[in-house]
C-alpha cells in the first residue's frame, strides 16, 4: 500500500554544498569552509529563533547567517555579490539521484510532499529550477504556522496538512536532527545518510531505516 512520503527539501533533495562553485570564483580555497559554515550558521538560527518564539522565516536565517560567517571568515562581499549569492541559494541544483527515485516512487503508488523549513515560494521556486515541481502533490512549510524544525508542532502541522496517520507516514531526510524531531510523534523515518559515515546523534532513537542513496527507497518502501 502506498505511503505518504515527507520529502526534507535542504540537504535531502537539494544539495547546499554546490554554493561553493559560487563563491570559489571569489574567495578561492575557502569557498566550502564558508558554504558548511554557512548552511550550520542559518540552522543555528533556526533552533533559536524556535527556543526564543522569535520566528522569522527561513530566507532571513539564510540571509542573516550569511553576514555572520562573511565576518567570522574576514570575508567582504559587496553589496552585488551578496545579492547574487543568495539569489543562486535559490536555484541550488538537486542531487542527481532526485528526479529518478521520485518519478518512480510516484508510479509505484506513494504520496509525495515537500516538507520544508524553507517558505512554500522559496521551496517552490528552489524545486522548479531544479526540475522537480511536478513530482509533489504539495508543499508544506514551516512558515505556515511560525516555527521551525524540530518543534513536534511542524511534524503535526504535516501530519494534518497530509491527512495522513504517523505510522501510514515516512519523513526522508539527510538531517539527523529533522529524523529525530519526526520519530517524536511517531512518524516513520528514513535517513539519508549519503556519507556512509553514520554519523548520527546518539539519543537512543534510530531511524526507522537508513540509506546511502534515494534510489534504495523503492526497495524498502515497497
Ligand atoms: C529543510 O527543512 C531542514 O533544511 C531542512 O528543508
Amino acid at each position: 500500500m502506498g505511503q505518504t512520503l515527507a520529502f526534507d527539501i535542504y540537504g535531502t533533495l537539494i544539495d547546499t554544498q554546490r554554493i561553493a562553485a559560487t563563491l570559489e570564483g571569489w574567495i578561492g580555497e575557502l569557498a566550502p569552509v564558508l558554504a558548511r559554515a554557512w548552511r550550520e550558521k542559518q540552522l543555528e538560527y533556526t533552533f533559536r529563533r524556535g527556543l526564543m518564539g522569535a520566528y522569522a522565516d527561513f530566507d532571513a536565517c539564510t540571509e542573516q547567517a550569511l553576514r555572520y560567517c562573511c565576518q567570522m571568515q574576514g570575508v567582504t562581499l559587496s553589496a552585488g555579490q551578496e545579492a547574487e549569492l543568495l539569489e543562486r541559494y535559490r536555484q541550488l541544483p538537486a542531487f542527481t539521484d532526485a528526479a529518478p527515485a521520485l518519478d518512480g516512487l510516484r508510479a509505484d503508488g506513494h504520496r509525495l510532499f515537500a516538507f520544508s523549513n524553507g517558505t512554500a515560494e522559496t521551496v517552490g521556486g528552489l524545486l522548479r529550477h531544479a526540475g522537480l515541481e511536478d513530482r509533489f502533490e504539495d508543499i508544506v512549510s514551516v512558515d505556515e504556522i511560525g516555527c521551525f524544525k524540530p518543534d513536534p508542532r511542524v511534524y503535526q502541522h504535516f501530519l494534518q496538512r497530509a491527512g495522513s496517520k504517523p505510522q501510514q507516514t515516512s519523513l526522508i531526510s539527510g538531517n539527523p536532527f529533522d529524523v529525530i524531531g519526526a520519530q517524536a510523534v511517531g512518524m516513520r523515518t528514513v535517513w539519508l545518510d549519503r556519507t556512509g559515515r553514520g554519523l548520527f546523534d546518539p539519543w537512543g532513537d534510530k531511524p526507522t531505516a537508513t540509506i546511502r542513496g534515494l534510489k534504495e527507497l523503492a526497495g524498502i518502501l515497497g
